[in-house]
């Protein structure tokens, strides 16, 4: 049976590819951008079948505008796929406010919103699916991703709670969570300003390798997509799904790391109950 999705930052990357696929079988897509006539060509393939709305999700206002449109046009809409998302890169002390603020507003304020704007349309139609992008960076840290990590840690918390409210209704959530995968991801950096300070430092370690080529990115967008689509077409979804060899590696090792760490201190951690 076809679906019906909604999904942000299609102009590019996973959220493009998504919608190729998912078009390309025969679904229908509210695809959403900022630049408009990016998808002109897709519009001239599948006409009805895709619906396009402009939407920069650090509006919220607009973002309620246009999830209420494409409800409201489509009728009923299966899976919403928070995609729209960029990384900020620099140590943290490097980033400006500005930057700090617009990273927040994207990745972490404006899935919020989304969801939350898209919540009452899914208990209206008595469910639905909420697929998050995060990332292996919503587990793990590395140095000069900080503001990147806090969002995406940020949203991998709110789901987890959210997930817990609005599964009564009939809605269940699924958070992706890619390595680094060949997309526009690395070209649409925001790069902070590097202090001199930092040249010796893993932080400069980082930078350099990202400026040599040396940070390998492994990720396949199109067997990502592919594995996103399996996972939400899935009766019972898993909770988190972490894709590629990175993202497999770096949170095994944090999460077994953490573990270990938690039942050394198990002592210590239970003597902080009251007495009574
Ligand atoms: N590629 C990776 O290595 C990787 C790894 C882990 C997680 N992710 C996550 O995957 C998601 C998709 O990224 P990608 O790899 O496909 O990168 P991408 O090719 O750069 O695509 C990012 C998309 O997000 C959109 N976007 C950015 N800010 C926006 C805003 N304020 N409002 C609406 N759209 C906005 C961009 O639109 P414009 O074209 O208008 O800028 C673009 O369509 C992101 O959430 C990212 O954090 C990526």
């Amino acid at each position: 049976m076809t679906k019906t999705w909604f999904i942000t930052g299609t102009s590019s990357g996973l959220g493009r590819l998504l919608t190729e696929k998912l078009l390309a079988r025969g679904d229908t897509v509210a695809a959403t951008l900022r630049k408009e006539g990016s998808l002109d060509d897709l519009k001239a393939l599948y006409g009805d079948r895709l619906w396009i709305g402009l939407l920069d999700v650090t509006n919220t206002e607009q973002v309620h505008q246009v999830v209420d449109a494409a409800f409201g046009d489509l009728g009923h809409i299966d899976v919403l796929v928070s995609n729209a998302g960029y990384g900020l890169f620099g140590a943290a002390e490097e980033a400006s406010d500005a930057q700090i603020e617009r990273q927040i507003a994207t990745n972490l304020t404006g899935s919020i919103q989304l969801i939350r704007a898209v919540l009452p349309h899914l208990r209206q139609q008595g469910g639905g699916r909420i697929v998050q992008l995060s990332s292996e960076g919503g587990q793990i840290a590395y140095p000069n991703f900080s503001l990147y990590h806090a969002t995406k840690w940020g949203i991998e918390g709110f789901i987890e709670s959210v997930a817990k409210e609005v599964a009564p209704f009939g809605i269940d959530c699924l958070i992706i969570e890619p390595g680094p995968t060949e997309t526009n991801f690395a070209v649409g950096l925001d790069r902070a300003q590097p202090l001199a300070c930092y040249e010796d430092t893993p932080a400069g370690e980082v930078r350099r390798a990202l400026a040599s080529g040396a940070f390998e990115i492994k990720g396949d967008a199109i067997k990502t997509v592919d594995a996103m689509i399996e996972a939400a077409d899935a009766e019972k979804p898993p909770f988190r799904l972490a894709l590629g060899s990175s993202a497999y590696t770096s949170i095994s090792q944090v999460l077994s790391e953490r573990l270990r760490v938690l039942e050394e201190q198990k002592e210590v951690t239970l003597s902080a109950d009251r007495d009574s």
